[in-house]
């Protein structure tokens, strides 16, 4: 209860919290605080992988493979054939190169790996002929997300595996900040709620196996391990503060992708983004 001291407002409860029983335990809190809560970080997903024991030569497809380097891991770890597939040329020409270069010191690397342009949305393989869709951080990105997992069921064969990571708002995550965020890193706002991406796995005839909910693991695995989630908070406090000097060099676009991606980080280190996984598989029609 504040008391009323000549004009001033004293809330001798919260001083005496604060300033008294806080500050006798806030050394000892802060050591605790200081201990790693043994976060997982990006590996985890090859965890994931291997206990699906698939056999040498599987075919494994990844879904947005960007520059490659995942493809060409899942390759090497788990003798996959793997295709990767993304729409944008320049990702698939550094795939290519990186490959070729990798090729050189493991002979039949080349061969078991390929990269093509193509989109989640029209993958560019057959019915049941995949092992495993590989889809990292990418499906944000799609405007239809029905067609997208529909296009995961009719190329997995019976018993293959999806594999999807993704991220999503909490609702920690203030609208006039989604607002902002979502559509500067081209995001579609109804893909960020898991409700909706569940329905669009269910309404595909995939089924959930597992789905892991990281929230800010992968946040605090990258603060620990080379000080990422740091980087990113000192990047926007001087984009924040000088916003004229980066425009001017970089352009706007390149000035708000510059702050989209690190308030992205900052957010789910701070639980206001969560990143999800599915392990997903064909759902068996029912026999009645
Ligand atoms: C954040 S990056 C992730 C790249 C890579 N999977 C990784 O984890 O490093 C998002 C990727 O999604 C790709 N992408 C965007 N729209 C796509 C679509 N409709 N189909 C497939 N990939 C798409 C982008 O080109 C980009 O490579």
């Amino acid at each position: 209860m504040p008391r009323y001291t000549a004009g001033a407002v004293v809330n001798s409860a919260f001083l005496s919290q604060s300033y008294d029983s806080y500050a006798r335990i806030e050394e000892q809190f802060n050591d605790a605080l200081d201990r790693s809560l043994d976060p997982r970080g990006p590996d985890m997903l090859f965890d994931l992988v291997a206990e699906l024991a698939l056999q040498p030569g599987a075919v494994a497809l990844d879904v947005g493979c960007g520059e490659g380097r995942h493809a060409i891991e899942l390759a090497k770890r788990f003798e996959l054939s793997v295709l990767g597939i993304d729409p944008v040329p320049r990702h698939i020409g550094i795939a290519t190169q990186d490959l070729e270069r990798e090729s050189a010191a493991s002979p039949g690397l080349g061969s078991a790996i390929g990269f093509e342009l193509g989109s989640a949305e029209k993958l560019p393989v057959k019915e049941a002929s995949v092992d495993l869709v590989w889809c990292r951080d990418v499906l944000v990105h799609i405007e239809d997300l029905d067609t997208a997992y529909a296009e995961f069921r009719r190329v997995l064969k019976p018993g293959g595996r999806a594999l999807v990571y993704q991220m999503f708002a909490t609702d920690r995550l203030e609208p006039r900040e989604a607002s902002w965020l979502l559509p500067t890193m081209g995001c579609v706002p109804a893909n960020m709620q898991p409700d909706y991406t569940e329905a669009a796995i269910q309404a595909a005839g995939l089924q959930i196996d597992r789905c892991i909910v990281l929230g800010t693991e992968w946040g605090e695995h990258g603060q620990e391990s080379t000080g990422k989630g740091g980087r990113k908070l000192l990047h926007s406090a001087r984009l924040l503060r000088d916003p004229n000097r980066y425009i001017q060099q970089y352009g706007r676009e390149n000035y708000d992708i510059a702050l989209g991606d690190c308030l992205w980080h900052i957010y789910r280190l701070i639980g206001k983004l969560s990143d999800h996984v599915y392990v997903l598989s064909p759902r068996q029609p029912c026999l009645t």
